[in-house]
């Protein structure tokens, strides 16, 4: 099969490519020339475990291409994929300019029946404006080419794309006729040999899918750092409450780690769109608002915890931060509770020294010089107040305690990751403070009346 795939951000080039490694003949494109010349000698926009070999081999293989030529690339393509991306507007929702320019321009250029597919996650009734730019575009062709449009949301987590999309959990592909439903089927026959689904449906089921996933996946964390906040008032630990909740399996053991709040590309930017997408249509989202404003505040509970240790006495103190992404295996720094955390320590006149395996690039472009960049996590250390432990590499795992107790000028730890254990904390003589677990050195909060 010939595939276009239109974006060369993360689910574009995730896509593309490993549509390439299965043998397909792909060309990606994207209007910025200088990351098309840098993808075609291996270098990549973004940072994505295996991604760089897999890219460069299939270059080398000659079924993977790139290029700023939308007619090149639409050429004789029997599925056009649109994965650009849909930055929140200031109020919240997706904005389509990008998505509908591409439709437009495969419009203009396409030469024979196509499948137009959108991947970016987009609101229910997208493919509907999609549909319409093509039709445009091909009415003032006085083409007949026939198109059909499909959506097929991408559930890629980062860090884990390249295996999310070899081997789905299940694929979902909106349609609205047999000759597009043959198409895909085709197209994903190579990723469902480990028996999971493909799910054909109507396009907006399949476009609301992708919010309703995302959207739940957020609820149950922000449950979760709800019931572990309460935990540490009542003296339970989170962690067995875990243990003792996930295994019911009706429930399950995943997403229900608390921490500092959810970020990323993802889950804060879709949880907003749905509640405005609902409002805009009469709708009031009350569970995803309660998400929405649990993690607001998850993302402080690190820095209170801080506060209330120095007894709020932070000027002229310094932190040692690991880890700054929103999450560990990838450098993605969008929403990410560690430059919450870092304004208010900033703003409450403490110093800062980070260290991250990859994100610290990314980082500089919002932090810039209002913190020291370590070149190792032993170097963040050295004489500062404490340790925060924001992003759970694994890396930060084991490191020596020995040589950390050393390094700071006092013990003492805040884990918004609950990576360590509070018993050989307190042994190794730590003040180690953690989230949804009552330590010897972390008082229960206040019970307001
Ligand atoms: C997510 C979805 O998982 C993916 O299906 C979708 O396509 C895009 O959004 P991603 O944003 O890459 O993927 O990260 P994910 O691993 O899902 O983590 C999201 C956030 O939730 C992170 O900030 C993570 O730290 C947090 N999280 C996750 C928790 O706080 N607790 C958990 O138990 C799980």
């Amino acid at each position: 099969m010939k595939v276009a795939v239109v974006g060369t951000g993360y689910v574009g080039l995730v896509t593309g490519t490993c549509f390439a490694e299965v043998g397909m003949d792909i060309t990606c494109i994207d209007i910025d020339q200088k990351k098309i010349d840098n993808l075609k000698q291996g270098i990549l926009p973004i940072y994505e475990p295996g991604l760089e070999e897999m890219v460069t081999r299939n270059v080398a293989a000659g079924r993977l291409h790139f290029t700023t030529d939308i007619a090149e690339g639409v050429k004789d393509a029997d599925v056009a994929f649109i994965a650009v991306g849909t930055p929140p507007g200031e109020d919240g929702s997706a904005d389509l300019k990008y998505v509908l320019a591409v439709a437009r321009g495969i419009g203009e250029n396409l030469t024979d029946y196509c499948v137009v597919v959108t991947k970016s996650t987009v609101p229910v009734g997208t493919a509907a404006k999609v549909h319409n730019e093509l039709t445009q575009a091909l009415a003032k062709r006085n083409s007949s080419i026939e198109f059909d449009v499909a959506s097929n949301p991408e559930f890629l987590k980062e860090g884990a794309a390249i295996d999310d999309f070899l081997k789905p959990d299940r694929i979902v592909v909106g349609v609205s006729s047999e000759r597009a439903q043959d198409v895909m089927s085709k197209l994903y026959k190579p990723f469902l040999l480990n028996g999971h689904p493909i799910i054909f449906m109507d396009i907006p089921s399949a476009e609301m899918t992708k919010y309703a996933a995302n959207s739940m996946l957020a609820t149950k964390i922000s449950f979760m750092n709800d019931i572990a906040n309460l935990c540490e008032i009542m003296g339970a630990d989170v962690n067995m409450v875990r243990k003792g909740i996930g295994s019911d399996a009706r429930i399950g053991t995943k997403f229900i780690y608390p921490g500092i709040g959810y970020g990323g590309s993802c889950f804060p930017k879709d949880v907003k769109a749905l509640i405005k997408t609902a409002a805009e249509n009469g709708y009031q989202m009350q569970v995803l608002k309660a998400v929405e404003s649990v993690n607001e505040a998850q993302k402080e509970v690190l820095f209170d915890k801080v506060k209330k240790h120095f007894g709020g006495e932070l000027q002229g103190r310094k932190f040692a931060l690991w880890g700054l992404s929103f999450k560990p295996k990838t450098d993605d720094m969008r929403e990410a509770p560690s430059l919450v955390i870092i304004e208010k320590l900033l703003a409450h006149g403490c110093t800062v020294s980070v260290y991250d395996p990859v994100a610290v690039p990314e980082a500089k472009h919002s932090l810039g010089d209002t913190v020291t960049y370590a070149k190792d996590q032993f170097e963040a250390l050295v004489d500062a107040d404490a340790l925060l432990v924001i992003t759970e590499w694994p890396e930060f795992r084991s490191p020596s305690f020995g040589v950390v107790g050393k390094l700071l000028k006092q013990k003492v730890i805040f884990d918004g990751r609950n990576i360590y254990d509070p018993q050989e904390m307190q042994e190794a003589g730590f003040a180690y403070h953690c989230i949804g677990i009552r330590t010897a050195h972390q008082e229960p909060a206040q019970v307001s009346a």
